[in-house]
């Protein structure tokens, strides 16, 4: 009745942003992204009608305002007559704050939730679950290079290459700490009845995921780069041009991207791509890192860096 599980966040190169379904949370879009290894989160669930109701710890603290998506969560995976459930979930890196918590908790929960309730379900049912509390989550259940595609009013995801097959690094560089002004739910469904880019995202999405599928089949960093970094701005483009706007960037973040640009000047591998958050992710090729994490490190306004290569997708621990 009880298990654990650990899974990491996972960065969109073509990012997801807006929802065909709502209640379902079916993206708009597909998405591909590459799933880290060093950012982690642990859960542990266990079953136990002798508590009252649900109860979540999120790093050792009571966190009743995240537990009712959590609670949702597990009514999806096992139906609404489920038993309660005592959740633990800790991090080794900032949550709420554009780094993708909400991808590895709910990817960790549903691995754990289903073996600690003795539930057999393969890695897509899983992920088509974790999905319906935070989109991008489905794609923490896979490692290495990970695509999500629409068919049929639901969500397909795979691995499209391992991460041992193109160990690309990712250099994060935190501008900013605490939580962000809009989740990223709500800023997507504004975007999507606000802003008036939001048709044209949604129609050239396919294209993207097509020159970056490319991209990845062939191990061409050039070429990954121009596509995620534009995949990257469009969707900021949406987000700005949302009623009220959508900014999630400051001076940090700008600065980021011009160290990127510089480096880039200079003929050193690496992309910048943000998520709906102030910070910015660098990503390059291995030998490039200790120039990129330098370089980021001595940009005004960066308060800290961290490292990551590919990781695998979720999957149960030893309980602690
Ligand atoms: O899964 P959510 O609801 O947290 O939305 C994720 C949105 C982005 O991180 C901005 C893009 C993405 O594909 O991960």
């Amino acid at each position: 009745m009880r298990a654990s599980a650990v899974a990491q966040p996972n960065i969109a190169l073509i990012k997801y942003w807006g929802k065909q379904n709502i209640a379902g949370n079916i993206p708009a879009v597909g998405s591909l992204s590459i799933t880290l290894e060093s950012l982690e989160t642990r859960m542990t669930v266990e079953f136990d009608n002798e508590i009252g109701a649900d109860e979540l710890l999120v790093n050792g603290e009571p966190a009743p305002h995240l537990l009712p998506r959590v609670s949702q969560c597990l009514d999806h995976l096992l139906g609404p007559g489920r038993s309660r459930a005592a959740i633990e979930s800790t991090y080794n890196f900032p949550i709420a704050a554009g780094l993708a918590s909400s991808a590895s908790s709910f990817a960790a929960l549903v691995v754990a939730a289903s073996k600690a309730a003795g539930f057999q379900a393969d890695t897509l049912s899983l992920a088509r679950t974790a999905g319906r509390a935070s989109g991008s989550a489905a794609r923490s259940l896979y490692g290495g290079f990970v695509e999500l595609r629409l068919h049929e009013q639901e969500i397909e995801v795979e691995t499209i290459l391992d991460a041992v097959d193109w160990p690309l690094r990712v250099i994060v560089a935190i501008t900013a700490e605490g939580e962000k002004p809009i989740s990223s739910g709500d800023a997507m469904n504004l975007s999507a009845e606000t802003s008036p880019f939001f048709p044209a995202w949604v129609k050239h999405q396919d294209q993207d995921l097509r020159t970056a599928r490319a991209a990845v089949d062939d191990r061409n960093f050039t070429a990954l780069a121009e596509v995620s970094e534009h995949n990257c701005l469009k969707m900021h483009s949406v987000m700005w041009a949302s009623r009220p706007p959508v900014v999630y960037w400051n001076k940090a973040t700008l600065a980021c991207m011009e160290t990127v640009r510089q480096l880039q000047k200079e003929g050193v591998p690496v992309f910048f791509t943000i998520d709906a958050g102030p910070q910015v992710k660098a990503v390059c090729l291995p030998d490039a890192a200790e120039r990129v994490l330098g370089s980021l490190q001595a940009t005004s306004g960066v308060l800290d860096t961290m490292q990551s290569s590919l990781g695998t997708g979720a999957r149960l621990v030893n309980n602690p």
